[in-house]
């Protein structure tokens, strides 16, 4: 089988003619540099163990296991991105990156579908990369070596004003929580990152900022910062020209690189399960 890249209208490139259970050396080598060139790829029909999803993950570099997210019961390296029929809201449910709350945020993370609803799930995905070329010279001037800070307290910890409530948080099929863990979420410190990162895989410029974990820019009043990151997310929103919207089925797989592109699970399937499996890599500081 011939390893194909095909870039996907928007963002990411979608994989074929290769079985992930047994890449050599060389096929590793396109994934890489696809990965680094599109921030997203894809992979249908495949048929892998979680093993096989570790061992996966395990090339990329070191798994970061998830400190918020109910693990799978037998291998704590997955978090389960987990909806069941009686819960209504959705992990993932809005534009975000994951980990930029985090000093040395993630690279990436592997997405495995395992159960999918009959109708709705998918999932939409935005290039930063393109991002932060068309934003207008006036933006792109404006942010020019400016810091933002980031947080995860106000999604995953304790309080009235927390996203996910740990008291509604669902159970996953093994009956835990699907959030939890928020005294850990109180004692996170807050980083700082760029606005606009350059890329450690491509070397790109990319907008590093993103609408649930960003809090606000360094050194501006709360009303400046705000009205420069709604800009910056306005210009994202009507981006539609570098959205992709991943249509899931069952053996698909996608792999998306934190620093160079959002992500958003669209909750359109009230009633339904949904059960993905994902595994995050450790990623490194950024500049
Ligand atoms: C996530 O935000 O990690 C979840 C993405 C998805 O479930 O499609």
């Amino acid at each position: 089988m011939a390893v194909e890249v095909t870039p996907i209208e928007g963002v990411g490139a979608e994989i074929s003619g290769l079985d992930l259970k047994s890449l050599s050396g060389a096929d590793f080598d396109t994934l890489r540099t696809a990965f680094a060139d599109h921030g997203l790829i894809f992979f249908r029909d495949q048929s892998i163990s979680e093993e096989d999803h570790i061992a996966f993950a395990e090339r990329w570099g070191e798994i970061n296991v998830n400190r918020f997210f109910a693990a799978h019961p037998d291998y704590p390296q997955i978090a389960m991105v987990a909806k069941e029929p009686g819960d209504t809201d959705n992990i993932g449910g809005g534009w975000h990156t994951d980990h930029s709350y985090d000093h040395e945020p993630a690279l990436g993370s592997v997405l495995v579908a395992r159960v999918l609803p009959e109708t709705g799930g998918d999932t939409m995905f935005a290039s930063m990369y393109t991002a932060y070329e068309t934003l207008p010279d006036d933006l792109k001037a404006e942010i020019e070596g400016k810091y933002a800070v980031h947080s995860g307290k106000h999604i995953f910890g304790e309080g009235p004003d927390t996203y996910y409530k740990q008291s509604d948080a669902g159970s996953g099929e093994d009956g835990s929580n699907r959030i939890g863990n928020a005294a850990v979420a109180a004692t996170l410190e807050d980083p700082v990152h760029p606005i606009v990162i350059t890329h450690p895989l491509s070397g790109k410029k990319a907008l590093y900022v993103n609408p649930a974990f960003t809090r606000s820019v360094v050194g501006m009043d709360e009303a400046a910062s705000k009205a420069l990151l709604d800009k910056l997310y306005t210009h994202v929103f009507q981006g539609n020209a570098f959205h992709t919207r991943f249509k899931w089925q069952p053996g698909s797989i996608a792999m998306w690189d934190n620093r160079s592109t959002w992500h958003w699970a669209l909750n359109d399937y009230q009633g339904q399960r949904r059960i993905m499996h994902r595994i995050t890599i450790e990623g490194c500081a950024l500049n």
